[in-house]
Parts: C-alpha cells; structure tokens; sequence
C-alpha cells in the first residue's frame, strides 16, 4: 500500500509548489485525508494546547470518564458494546459565536491558548479551501463562499481524550463514520496511535507525527465536488496503556448555507449529472445526528426526500 500522505506546506512557497498540489489533489481523490507539516503554527502554541488539555483532562474530565465506564458496566462486557464510545469529551464552539467564555471548568489561560490555536485553524482551513477550490479548477473563495451562508461558517473544537481500555476489541474508542461538515484539522497525540480510516477496504493508521495537523474531508465536500472527492470512514481504536488525546475542529457551512454540487463540476463529471442533493446544512446535521453511525449513503438519499425550501435556523450545536 502507497504511503500515507504527507503534505510540506513550506514547499507551497517555492518551486516544488506543483507538485505539492499533485499530491494535496491524490490524497483528496484517493485518501480524503492528508497530513500537515509546516503549517505555520507556531509549535510553542501546540505545546501549551497538548499540555493544557491533557492537565485538563486529569483535573475535570478523568473522575468523570470513570463513573460513565462504572455505571454502564463497560469493564465487565462480554461482547462487543455498538451503542457508547471510549472516548472522553467536551466541544468548544468559535464561529459563527464563540462560547468559550461560557465553557465551565476551563482555567484562564487553556481558554486563551484554545482561542488563539483556533483562530489558527480558521485561517488554515481557509487556506486549505483554496488550496482545493485551485485543484478543482474553481474559483477561488468558491468553497468558502458557498459554506457562508448568511451567518458565515460553522467553526468548532471537539476535544477528546480516548484513555487505556482494557477491552479494546469489544468497545471502540470511537465507532466507524463519516464526518459530516466541510474540512476537519485534527492535532493527535504523538504518541498514542488509534485513528484508522478505511482505504480499499482495510483499516489503515493515521500515523502520529509531532507537530502535524491531519486533514481530512467531510460529507459537504463530498456533494459540493459532486463525489470527485469523497468523504471517508474512518474510527479510533482505544489502547491498553497510554492516553490518546485528540483535537478535532471542525470548518462547516453556516447553518443555513445551501450545499450543492458546483455546477463546474457537475458538467465537467464523466456522466454529465448531478449525483448529490440540494439541501440546507442545517437539516443535514439534524438528520446526522441520529445517523452518524450508518453509511452515508443513505443520508444522502433521506435528505434528497426532504423539503428543500426550508430554512432552519438555531438548534443544537452539531459540528462533530
Ligand atoms: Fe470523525
């Protein structure tokens, strides 16, 4: 199997930019995911942000992670447990509003640091769109026009911390899906493995790396390039011995953003048609929501069935 993609940013700056983005448009067509280095993010931040959550995680979040293990019997199962996950979480959201302020049990200064790493993000992926939007051959600021919809993107943060299970074949840290929204950048422990996606029908490592960020593709994108990129299944296997952190945020559309396939493509596409739905975000992830866990594919065919005129505003904050 080819190696996993690994993408140097810096060399977007200089004559090996071409190649750069051969290999950006492989790892979307073929991966729908890719690794960041030299990304411009300043290590030091990413430092402060893996050692404050992982401080975090010991001061707020462990004791609770236990007694949810304790009170669903999760130590003492026999067989294979489908409906938790051995994960622990919080969401942070920043676009269109952030509500960190509001976040309890965040000290000062890992509310500061997550900001600032967000803030980051936001403009990486912004990038990153272009970067897409150039091998597409669409206009740039086609992607982030169409994710803005009247509020602008959806931007959020899930941060998740997968500790030492000791049943690791029978409770996945986190089950197979699709991610629903547009793109996702993703700071992994360097350490402790456990994200696999599916490729060609085997599991394969998302490797650590220190200091990458790893991209990968949601179902938008996968309807706004009418299928010529697409997103891809992917889970974490929890391990015995180490605890795996993972920061996962999340650029989507605007709650209210249309989504559709690009015509562009669409008339370029082999078959001359257009695959995928006309839908509002909003309603895609309400519909997600229950379904995260299926195939995607019949996401898409519930969604096609809906009312396409409705615009729903508000509801809950859904961005993973
Ligand atoms: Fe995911």
């Amino acid at each position: 199997m080819e190696a996993f993609p690994v993408i140097d940013m810096e060399k977007l700056n200089g004559e090996e930019r071409p190649m750069t983005m051969e290999m950006i448009k492989d790892a979307c067509e073929n991966w729908g995911f890719f690794e960041l280095v030299n990304h411009g993010i300043p290590h030091e931040l990413m430092d402060m942000v893996e050692r404050l959550t992982k401080e975090h995680y010991k001061r707020c979040m462990e004791q609770r992670f236990k007694d949810m293990v304790a009170s669903k019997g999760l130590v003492a199962a026999q067989s294979e447990v489908d409906d938790v996950d051995w994960e622990s979480t919080f969401f942070l959201r920043h676009l269109p509003v952030s509500n960190i302020s509001d976040v309890p049990d965040l000290q000062d200064d890992y509310r500061k640091a997550m900001k600032e790493f967000a803030l980051k993000l936001e403009k990486l992926a912004e990038q990153l769109l272009d970067l897409l939007c150039e091998n597409l051959g669409l206009e740039k600021g086609y992607l982030k026009k169409v994710f803005h919809g009247s509020e602008g993107p959806t931007f959020g943060t899930k941060v998740s911390n997968y500790p030492p299970c000791p049943k690791p074949n029978l409770i996945k840290g986190l089950r197979p899906h699709t991610d629903a929204g547009g793109i996702i950048l993703l700071f992994q422990d360097d350490k402790v493995s456990g994200l696999q996606l599916l490729k060609d029908g085997q599991w394969v490592d998302v490797p650590p790396m220190p200091y990458s960020i790893v991209v990968n593709l949601g179902d938008q994108l996968e309807v706004i390039t009418n299928g010529k990129y697409k997103s891809i299944e992917h889970r974490v296997i929890a391990q015995t011995d180490g605890n795996r952190m993972s920061i996962a945020s999340f650029y989507n559309p605007g709650n209210d953003a249309i989504i559709y396939p690009a015509p562009e493509l669409v008339e370029r596409s082999e078959e001359n048609g257009q695959e995928y739905p006309k839908f509002v975000f909003d309603d895609y992830m309400k519909l997600y929501a229950g379904l995260k866990f299926q195939a995607k594919e019949p996401r898409f065919k519930a969604i096609k069935t809906m009312e396409k005129s409705t615009v729903s505003l508000g509801g809950p904050i859904a961005f993973a």
